[in-house]
């Protein structure tokens, strides 16, 4: 039987039909997702039928712990039908083109979830596939990552809106979608980084823009210094996983920007400490931060799934069961 909170919300699909970046999402788009995403997790059996029949596409060119595990958990909660395919073997458009695989794909799934090594692959598939294409991660973005963490950030602050928040090391995927979500929902953010290694100029730009609409700002500096008073620390990998061959120059460079218990220190005394994970213990943060009682990191692995759910429904929950022909 389907319950009133499943037929409304199957009635209210995003702005766009695809979730490539958290920059195309509006900040009515976060909210829904965030309201949505803190009723399923209060309430998942509510939500239970919603991708009844339907079939998500999760192809990977990457490993991955988290984001594997929640999509698969998250489409068979909402009763539908996860289909896993480890392209760790090539690049997805080298046995056949990006468009014939969107294709094909839309013939038989509803949605399809890609982790990729180009940014341009999932919007080259969300440009043609009729069915949405959500991203687990690119070079450039991470946007369900930045979803779980505003989730988390909501749950222990009760906003967004006006809260500090620190990012620091490497200006990365991670860091681009941290800080399009945050500052379109009124955050400050500042983004520590070794110089050259801020995110890049275009999704700064974009970022500014974001936050002069919400009231947010954004600050880049190379001072570790600037977390004095931060509400939130977050940090990443210094080496993400197309850049391997960059570890050794990185490291050294990196060392200052590590999240140590002196470092948390100059944040504010109810500051949490977040990480997207893996976490390189020892490297980017110490054993000490990552288990101390201010650590929220497995909060936000936990709410990866409830905010991806709250994406599913909004995207492959909202739209006819049949493909538009
Ligand atoms: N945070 C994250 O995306 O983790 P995985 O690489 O394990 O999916
Ligand atoms: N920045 C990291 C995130 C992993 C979840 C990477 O791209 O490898």
């Amino acid at each position: 039987m389907t319950t009133p909170a499943q037929t409304s919300h199957r009635q209210k699909p995003l702005s766009t039909k695809d979730l490539v970046s958290a920059a195309t999402l509006t900040a009515s788009d976060l909210s829904m997702i965030l309201d949505t995403a803190l009723a399923f997790k209060a309430d998942p059996a509510a939500y239970r039928g919603v991708l009844d029949g339907r079939s998500v596409a999760m192809l990977f060119e990457k490993p991955s712990l988290r984001t594997r595990v929640t999509f698969e958990v998250g489409t068979a909660r909402l009763g539908g039908h996860p289909l896993y395919y480890d392209h760790g073997f090539e690049r997805i458009g080298q046995r056949e083109s990006v468009k014939d695989y969107a294709r094909n794909l839309e013939r038989w799934v509803h949605a399809i979830v890609l982790r990729t090594y180009s940014q341009r692959t999932i919007e080259e598939m969300a440009a043609v596939a009729r069915v949405p294409v959500i991203n687990a991660l690119s070079d450039t973005d991470h946007p369900c990552q930045a979803l779980a963490d505003a989730l988390t950030l909501v749950e222990r602050f009760g906003r967004v809106e006006g809260l500090n928040v620190c990012y620091i090391g490497d200006g990365n995927n991670v860091c681009v979608s941290l800080m399009h979500v945050l500052c379109k929902l009124g955050g400050h953010v500042r983004v520590i980084t070794p110089k050259g290694f801020a995110p890049p100029a275009d999704a700064v730009a974009e970022t500014h823009e974001f936050a002069r609409l919400s009231g947010g700002s954004l600050t880049l500096t190379n001072d570790p210094a600037a977390v004095a008073g931060a509400d939130a620390v977050y940090t990443d990998t210094w080496v993400s996983m197309h850049q391997e061959d960059q570890s050794d120059a990185r490291e050294k460079l990196f060392v200052p920007y590590r999240v140590d218990a002196e470092l948390m220190a100059r944040a504010a005394g109810h500051a949490v400490f977040m990480h997207c994970l893996p976490a390189h213990r020892g490297e980017e943060v110490t054993d000490e931060v990552i288990d101390s009682p201010a650590s929220v990191v497995y909060d936000q692995a936990e709410n990866r799934l409830h905010a991806q759910n709250a994406v599913l429904i909004h995207t492959a929950g909202a739209r006819p069961a049949r493909l538009a022909r």
